[in-house]
C-alpha cells in the first residue's frame, strides 16, 4: 500500500471509531437525525448493525438529504418526517471545519439547509470529525457553502464579493452547476479566517436571495474527534 492510501486508510479508521462512539449515545426508542457525508454514513452503518444485532430497537430516523435517505433506506432503517414527530433526540452529523468553540462550517456535500433544520430541532447535536477538520478560526481551511436561489445567483455573488469573499459557483462532476435537494445553487464563499463569525452570519441572513449558509454557530452540543492519539470528546459544557 502506498503512503497516500495508508493515510486515507488511517483517517477512515479514526472516523469509523469516532462515529461508533457517537452511536454509543443512542438509546432504544429514540428519534434520530441523520446527517450527510461520509462520516455520517459510517454512523448510520454502525446504527444499522446495532439494530440488526438487537443492541438497539425502535429507532426512527429523519435524514438530512436525499442521498442519506436512500442510504438509510437501503440499510432498512425506519424513516419518518417532521409531520410525525415534533423533536429529534440526537442528530449525528459530520462537519467540514470545527473551531475550539464547537462552531462549524458545514455543507461540503451541499446538504446544509436540511442539516441545519435537523440541528435546530434536535435536543442534542453530535458532530463527528477527523482531527484534520480542526482549525483555530473557521474559514482557515474551508469556504462557507451558501445555498442561493437560482434567480438571485448574480446578485448574491456580487454581495458576497462586496463583503470580501472570493466566490465560486459549485460545479458537479459532469461540469454543470451543483443542484441542491431544494433545486438551488451553492456558492462557495472563501472569506479566509473569519474574525467575527456572528457578523458574517447575520450579513448572510439579511439577504433574501440566500436560502441558508454553512456557518453552524452555537449548534453542536458535542464534537467527537478521531485523533491519532485516540478519540477526543468535546462538549459545549466543557468549553
Ligand atoms: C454535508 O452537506 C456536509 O455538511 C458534511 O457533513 C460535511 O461535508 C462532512 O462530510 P464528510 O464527513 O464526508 O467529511
Amino acid at each position: 500500500m502506498d503512503t497516500q492510501s495508508n493515510v486515507i486508510d488511517i483517517t477512515d479508521r479514526l472516523k469509523n471509531i469516532a462515529s461508533a462512539k457517537a452511536v454509543d449515545f443512542v438509546k432504544s426508542g429514540m428519534v434520530l437525525g441523520l446527517g450527510s457525508g461520509s462520516t455520517a454514513e459510517l454512523a448510520i452503518r454502525e446504527l444499522s448493525k446495532r439494530l440488526r444485532s438487537g443492541k438497539l430497537s425502535s429507532i426512527i430516523c429523519i435524514p438530512s438529504s436525499t442521498k442519506t435517505h436512500n442510504y438509510a433506506e437501503e440499510l432498512g432503517l425506519n424513516i419518518i418526517n417532521f409531520r410525525e414527530i415534533s423533536e429529534i433526540d440526537i442528530t449525528i452529523d459530520g462537519a467540514d471545519e470545527v473551531d475550539s468553540n464547537l462552531n462549524l462550517i458545514k455543507g461540503g456535500g451541499g446538504a446544509l439547509l436540511r442539516e441545519k433544520i435537523l440541528a435546530q430541532n434536535s435536543k442534542r447535536n453530535i458532530v463527528v470529525v477527523h482531527e484534520s477538520k480542526l482549525s483555530k478560526r473557521l474559514g482557515e481551511k474551508w469556504s462557507v457553502p451558501i445555498e442561493v436561489l437560482p434567480f438571485a445567483l448574480e446578485t448574491e455573488t456580487n454581495f458576497l464579493q462586496k463583503i470580501g469573499a472570493k466566490v465560486s459557483l459549485r460545479i458537479d462532476e459532469d461540469d454543470t452547476p451543483f443542484i441542491t435537494d431544494q433545486n438551488n445553487f451553492i456558492l462557495d464563499a472563501n472569506f479566509g479566517p473569519i474574525e467575527d463569525l456572528n457578523k458574517v452570519a447575520s450579513q448572510l441572513e439579511g439577504r433574501a436571495g440566500i436560502i441558508e449558509h454553512g456557518l453552524f454557530l452555537d449548534i453542536a452540543s458535542d464534537v467527537i474527534i478521531g485523533c491519532a492519539e485516540g478519540i477526543k470528546h468535546l462538549t459545549r459544557k466543557t468549553i
